[in-house]
């Protein structure tokens, strides 16, 4: 750079007029381009997501869920071709979240037929992915229309996961009225409960119908005179008055 050109160049980065003129066209190149790279609203088709599956080295990968996509190429060892989370890699495959089925039809946006806490978990998954990786836009499909919004689909989904955090908000609740039996497993002398106040029972988790559509059973700790209430198991080859019991 010759000694002319420089001292031009500084008269024109020190002038104060062309300062402003510089100012107004750095702000006008912000304007034009920020909201391409930054807006929340960049809308993704289902066949441009899909280009962002960690087969193309140059591109990021992208993952969809719930129609929020998120970039998640710093998990490249997890989403990139060959890691075991790849399937979620340049799709909505909300429902494998918690279905854990991951061939054919499991890939699948669809949460249609699963319990209230189920969708809560997919619903803690999205959140998760917000917290760890970086929002780039949204799936248009299932979850957010053609302008960005939420559907109607989308609402409902909303409100299925707050029934089930109301539904869990209750179970802990009712379990917390009945203290658990203490337990231990070991290998040579198997499993064991026992309370230090009054005997173990088996008792179906209150709500748990509704919550998973599946009985599930839990020790709890009941004392003389609670006995007779209906709904308790004595532990098989247990006495009726032990307050420790093999299982
Ligand atoms: C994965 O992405 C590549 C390009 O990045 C594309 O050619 C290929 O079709 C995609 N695979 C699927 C299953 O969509
Ligand atoms: C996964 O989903 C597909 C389609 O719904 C079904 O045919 C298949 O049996 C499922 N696999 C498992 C392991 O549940």
């Amino acid at each position: 750079m010759n000694y002319f050109y420089k001292m031009s160049l500084k008269s024109i980065v020190t002038s104060p007029l062309s300062g402003i003129a510089l100012l107004v066209l750095l702000a006008a190149l912000l304007l034009t381009f920020s909201p391409k790279f930054y807006t929340p609203q960049r809308l993704f088709s289902a066949e441009e997501l899909a280009l962002f599956n960690g087969t193309d080295e140059r591109l990021p990968i992208l993952l969809g869920i719930l129609g929020s996509v998120f970039d998640v190429t710093k998990g490249k060892s997890h989403y990139g071709a060959g890691g075991g989370y790849n399937h979620f890699a340049g799709r909505d495959a909300s429902r494998a979240f918690v279905s854990g089925n991951f061939t054919g039809d499991g890939l699948t946006d669809s949460l249609r037929g699963l319990s209230s806490t189920e969708v809560k978990s997919v619903v803690e998954w999205r959140d998760f992915y917000f917290k760890t990786y970086k929002y780039v836009g949204k799936l248009v499909g299932r979850y957010y229309d053609g302008q960005g919004n939420p559907t109607k689909y989308m609402k409902g989904v909303e409100a299925k996961a707050a029934r089930g955090a109301q539904l869990l908000d209750k179970q802990k609740i009712e379990e917390a009225k009945l203290p658990s039996c203490n337990s231990r497993w070991s290998q040579d002398e198997g499993g064991e409960v026992w309370c230090d106040v009054g005997h173990p029972r088996m008792v179906q988790r209150p709500l748990e119908i509704a919550l998973t559509g599946k009985m599930s059973k839990r020790c709890a700790c009941f004392e003389e005179s609670q006995l007779n209430q209906p709904g308790l198991e004595v532990y098989e080859g247990c006495d009726y008055h032990a307050n420790r019991c093999k299982v």
